[in-house]
């Protein structure tokens, strides 16, 4: 039995967990829903973690008393920015009231697609963010990092950093609220998520071809599709714009294959991404809930329950 079938089973029968001692999580606003959720599975406490912005548009945070040798923050990093400073704070803070070892967890990492300079002059984003988290963390837990080029989350963070999947958490939600027969990922990096669902619900899956024409437009070469399939879903880590899910829909609505829905992990969804989304023919817009948004189907609490609770034996 997976860690996510068992979590699944303790939810379903409501069985009672050993709470771990010495460990107490510390949550952001915008993730304390998750937080709580992922407290409430491990029967920890959560507290919350204050911020307030100085008219000069500097920020102080405040963190409750750590309560134990263990901390976990919970921040989810749509927009990030200043997110990344104020997350280093808070591990300065949990570190001086005496924390021995605090965790991050990271829903949703940023920065993960800037894996590479790809034009002259520019950084790779994604090593900086690395370094910067593994300055003030003992080790990070994320969900479905974007990662490409660089494959492993030991190449991008100098602490412990565990990757952990979606996977299932998907396979479960199209084989009990939406059946297809085909799933399609836009790109190769979705080539292993896709894969995964794949194989946990044994249906055909395909992967197109996408060229990136601007941040809001692509282009997309759709792969050969086994006849007769005509119930397609689409499945990405992310989606931004919405314009590569679009694409995809389009391409598969003009060879009569209707996209019955779209499921990304992270639905970070900038401007009109829903409805461009929509007017492209997607049926159902899914996410999982690492971002809050009205498409949240997907819970993710258990996975993060799970691997805090290895981490915390
Ligand atoms: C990139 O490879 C990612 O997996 C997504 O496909 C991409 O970020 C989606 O961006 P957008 O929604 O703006 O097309």
């Amino acid at each position: 039995m997976s860690d996510f079938q068992r979590s699944v089973a303790f939810r379903k029968t409501g069985a009672k967990l050993q709470s771990v001692q010495g460990v107490k999580l510390h949550s952001f606003a915008e993730s304390g829903r998750l937080a709580d959720k992922i407290a409430g599975i491990l029967r920890l406490e959560c507290a919350p973690i204050e911020d307030h912005l100085f008219p000069d548009g500097e920020t102080r945070i405040r963190v409750q008393p750590p309560g134990g040798h263990t901390a976990v923050v919970v921040r989810s990093f749509v927009e990030p920015n200043a997110k990344l400073v104020e997350v280093l704070f808070a591990a300065d803070a949990l570190r001086r009231a005496g924390t021995k070892r605090i965790i991050l967890v990271a829903p949703y990492l940023p920065y993960m697609r800037q894996d590479a300079v790809f034009n002259q002059g520019e950084a790779i984003s994604q090593r900086v963010i690395g370094a910067l988290l593994s300055s003030g963390y003992d080790r990070v837990l994320t969900l479905e990092p974007h990662l490409h080029r660089i494959t492993k989350l030991s190449e991008v963070f100098e602490c412990p950093a565990r990757s952990l999947s979606a996977a299932p958490a998907i396979a479960e939600y199209l084989r009990e609220r939406s059946p297809v027969e085909l799933i399609i990922g836009p790109d190769e990096e979705s080539k292993r998520l896709v894969r995964e669902v794949a194989r946990i619900n044994r249906i055909e899956w395909v992967i197109a071809e996408k060229h990136r024409l601007g941040d809001r437009s692509v282009q997309i070469k759709l792969p050969l599709i086994p006849s007769g399939l005509r119930r397609a879903a689409l499945i990405d880590d992310i989606a931004s714009s919405g314009a590569t899910l679009a694409a995809i829909a389009r391409e598969l609505s003009a060879i009569k294959i209707a996209t019955e829905c779209a499921i990304v992990v992270h639905a970070l969804f900038a401007g009109p991404a829903v409805s461009r989304m929509r007017k492209a023919g997607i049926r159902k817009i899914i996410s999982c809930n690492t971002i809050t948004h009205p498409t949240n189907q997907i819970e993710v609490a258990p996975i993060f329950a799970d691997a805090l609770r290895t981490l915390t034996r």
